[in-house]
C-alpha cells in the first residue's frame, strides 16, 4: 500500500488508488477542506507537495488552477494515492470560518 506522509502529522498506509482528499480525512484524520465536493471547482482541497508529486493533472485540475492563477499547489480531490507521497496541509476547516469542510467527495475521479 502507498504511504502518505503528512508534514508534521505522521505517515499512513493508504489503500492503493484512494483519492488523496479522502486519505487525508480518513487515514490522517485531517479536517481538510473540499468545499465543492471534489469537483475541481473551488481549490480549497489544495495541498503542497514535498515529495512524490504526480507528474500529470486531470483536465479539471489543470483548468481550475490556471483559471484561478494558482501555482505551487495541487488539488487533493484530483489525485489518487498510487505511490508514496509527502504533503503539507494548508487548507483546513479549523480557522477557515466555514461551517463545514464540504460535501464528501466521491470515491472515484
Ligand atoms: S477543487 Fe473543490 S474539492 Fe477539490
Amino acid at each position: 500500500m502507498p504511504v502518505l506522509t503528512v508534514d508534521g502529522v505522521g505517515s499512513f498506509e493508504i489503500p492503493a488508488g484512494k483519492k488523496l482528499v479522502l486519505a487525508l480525512e480518513d487515514e490522517a484524520k485531517i479536517d481538510q477542506l473540499h468545499a465543492c465536493g471534489g469537483n475541481a471547482r473551488c481549490t480549497t482541497c489544495r495541498v503542497e507537495f514535498l515529495a512524490g508529486e504526480p507528474e500529470t493533472k486531470t483536465p479539471g485540475e489543470a483548468a481550475v488552477l490556471a483559471a484561478k492563477n494558482v501555482t505551487g499547489v495541487r488539488l487533493s480531490c484530483q489525485i489518487l494515492c498510487d505511490h508514496d507521497m509527502t504533503v503539507k496541509v494548508i487548507s483546513r476547516l479549523a480557522g477557515s470560518g466555514r461551517v463545514d469542510a464540504g460535501k464528501r467527495p466521491s470515491d472515484t475521479l
